[in-house]
């Protein structure tokens, strides 16, 4: 292991629910090398029955598709930079550590800051992202999904904290950036110092637990004895945004920040299955704070997995946890408004071998009227595929669980899902509903256990259905059609968008579907968003080795897609070992914001400051060198 190799947050997990020694998967396997012949011919035909099926296009929209694209496509590389095509701009708007008022203090590469300064300055590592038009303001929110401990305590033996001030710094570092921003004379974004609306969501930051599982006996702690009060929010990862304009951060890998003073402690199997044990990921914050210590209060977990609702315009307001969208390691929350103004909610549930969700109110919206209980009241689904092509949404209630109420279901609602038979994923990361057709899509990232191990509730992981290559590498998109157009409707049928893979040195499944080619190759699509034009922007945070069985891919990208050809092309190349991850629009268009991941996470980049700099996750603002619209 070299200085910087950490374990990453899957692996993490494979380490609390290992393979079990005797389990069922060697006869499913055998049906599954049965299904990877079958899989061969299918590729050969028609790529998986991705395209075609959704949308054929007649000769003049063919054409029309062809010029979709407004960029010319780049090639892959390996360049501690950021690469967009020729006529396109990217600058760096803001980075970890750089300080929200003017009394914070600039950051300091010889000690990467303290506890003190990273709590008034902007978080780590970028994930999920919008900006708010709000009268002559533009307000931007970043989820800082969470820190890499060599580089935040890069200054110390070994990368590990050395004192509770390192903790306090780690601890500051995550949770939500709600920050002004504004262009300069030259069109240059840059953030607003002591405005009024920045402010730091931190993993201290009081919150509001709501809908069913709040004052439940599960999420009842010494500190808060009627469990509705929960403090703060942590390893916020996609996100979302409501049409009532709040936005929603997503909690995933929460477990990781829990550990007990012994050792020996066993938690019990609940918090097992969302991977919870007597040890942590290494942040240590137990060490300064009881609530992180699973063994005295073995309720504070039930308090995290949830999606958070914020009201960026009102920096006062306490974030509530909205728990009818059930508990699990949530990557984003798509919204949609469905036709008869019921609010639908998409969610993955990021984790080998977990499922995908839906979320219905039992209201409606209405510009105006009352929101707060849209969030709060409704029902919630997990999907089932069918190899048909045909897939279902089973709905998660005490009736079809047998679990004693709502509360629990929501608490639960993994286990709940394996209880009614849900599909197991290639991990669910990125929903994203397509706003010219009753259309959804999810990034399935990959998933090394497909077909071999079974998920951290003991379901089974065949390869089947979306889900169809045994220890997946290269990840897919499936893309699903409401039945009848109505995002309500239990009924829907899917195909895959693309399935990713290396055509460069595989001629079978893992070459990837037809639309994948030696110029556009790419692995693990993990962020996915709709532009307004209905382009689907799909981003990376896959393996940047560029060797091997990824060579070609170079460092992780971002790619266009079209919904109705299938065509893929390349738009953006990140710097080493980064992920790209989070985008949005400014209120005109013509501005795209990125976010760029943990930088050298392996300690090879010094972007974006170049020279011996420490590397840095930023916000960048990419433009057309002619003003033009960006999406
Ligand atoms: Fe935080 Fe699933 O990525
Ligand atoms: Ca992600
Ligand atoms: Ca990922
Ligand atoms: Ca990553």
């Amino acid at each position: 292991m070299d200085k910087y190799d950490e374990i990453s947050f899957d692996d993490f997990d494979e380490q609390i629910n290992p393979k079990p020694e005797e389990n069922d998967f060697d006869k499913i396997l055998e049906v599954a090398i049965t299904r990877r012949g079958l899989l061969k011919s299918v590729m050969a035909v028609g790529s998986v029955a991705t395209l075609g099926s959704i949308a054929a296009l007649s000769p003049e929209e063919a054409v029309a598709a062809a010029d979709r694209f407004a960029f010319k496509h780049i090639d892959a590389n390996t360049l501690d930079d950021i690469t967009v095509p020729d006529g396109y701009t990217a600058k760096v708007v803001t980075r970890w550590g750089d300080p929200l008022w003017s009394d914070g203090v600039d950051f300091d590469h010889a000690t990467r800051g303290d506890g003190a300064s990273q709590e008034k300055a902007f978080g780590d590592n970028i994930d999920g992202m919008e900006v708010f038009a709000h009268g002559d303001k533009t307000i931007m929110v970043v989820n800082n999904e969470y820190t890499n401990r060599k580089i935040i305590w890069g200054n110390r033996e070994e990368g590990k904290f050395a004192n509770d001030d390192d903790v306090l710094k780690g601890k500051m570092a995550q949770g939500l950036t709600v920050v002004e921003i504004a262009e300069d004379e030259n069109g240059e974004w840059g953030i607003v110092k002591d405005s009024p609306y920045n402010r730091r969501v931190t993993p201290d930051t009081p919150m509001e637990l709501t809908g069913p599982a709040a004052g439940h006996d599960l999420v009842k702690t010494s500190a808060d004895p009627a469990g509705t009060t929960p403090l703060g929010t942590f390893n916020n990862c996609g996100n979302g945004r409501t049409p009532w304009g709040t936005y929603l951060a997503c909690e995933e890998n929460f477990n990781g920040y829990f550990s007990a003073a012994d050792e020996e402690h066993k938690v019990s199997p609940e918090l097992k299955r969302y991977g919870l044990s007597a040890k942590d990921w290494g942040y240590g914050w137990a060490t300064i704070d009881d609530r992180f210590d699973v063994a005295m209060n073995p309720n504070e977990p039930n308090r995290f997995g949830y999606v958070v609702e914020v009201d960026p315009r009102n920096p006062d307001a306490a974030p509530k946890k909205r728990t009818a969208l059930g508990r699990f390691k949530h990557e984003n929350a798509e919204v949609v408004v469905n036709r008869d103004g019921r609010i639908v909610v998409y969610m993955g549930d990021d984790e080998r071998g977990e499922f995908l969700y839906r979320y219905v109110s039992n209201g409606v919206f209405a510009p105006g009227a009352e929101t707060d209980s849209l969030l709060d009241d409704g029902k919630l689904y997990v999907a089932k595929f069918h190899d048909t092509g045909a897939g279902e949404w089973l709905e998660l209630n005490p009736e079809t669980t047998g679990m004693a109420s709502m509360a629990d279901v929501c608490i639960h609602a993994r286990i709940a899902a394996s209880t009614v038979g849900a599909t197991t994923m290639d991990r669910p990361e990125w929903v994203a509903a397509n706003p010219r057709a009753p259309e959804v899509y999810c990034a399935l990232t990959n998933n090394k256990n497909r077909g071999i191990k079974p998920n951290a509730g003991g379901d089974l992981t065949p390869a089947s259905g979306p889900n169809p290559r045994e220890e997946n590498h290269y990840g897919q998109v499936v893309r699903w059609q409401p039945n009848g157009g109505d995002h309500t409707n239990n009924g829907f049928a899917w195909n895959l968008f693309v399935m990713a893979g290396n055509p460069k040195i595989h001629s079978d499944a893992y070459a990837g579907s037809a639309n994948v080619t030696e110029a556009n190759m790419f692995n693990s699509p993990d962020g996915l968003k709709f532009d307004s034009n209905g382009i689907l922007w799909i981003q990376t945070d896959g393996n940047y080795s560029n060797a091997e069985q990824f060579e070609g891919h170079g460092n992780n990208q971002m790619l266009a897609g079209d919904p109705n050809t299938g065509e893929l092309r390349r738009f953006l190349v990140g710097p080493n070992e980064c992920e790209v991850t989070g985008m949005t629009w400014s209120p005109d268009k013509r501005t795209m914001f990125v976010g760029i991941q943990h930088p050298g996470e392996r300690g090879n980049s010094h972007w974006p400051e170049g020279g011996d700099a420490v590397p840095r996750s930023a916000v960048i603002a990419i433009r057309r060198d002619d003003n033009g619209l960006m999406g």
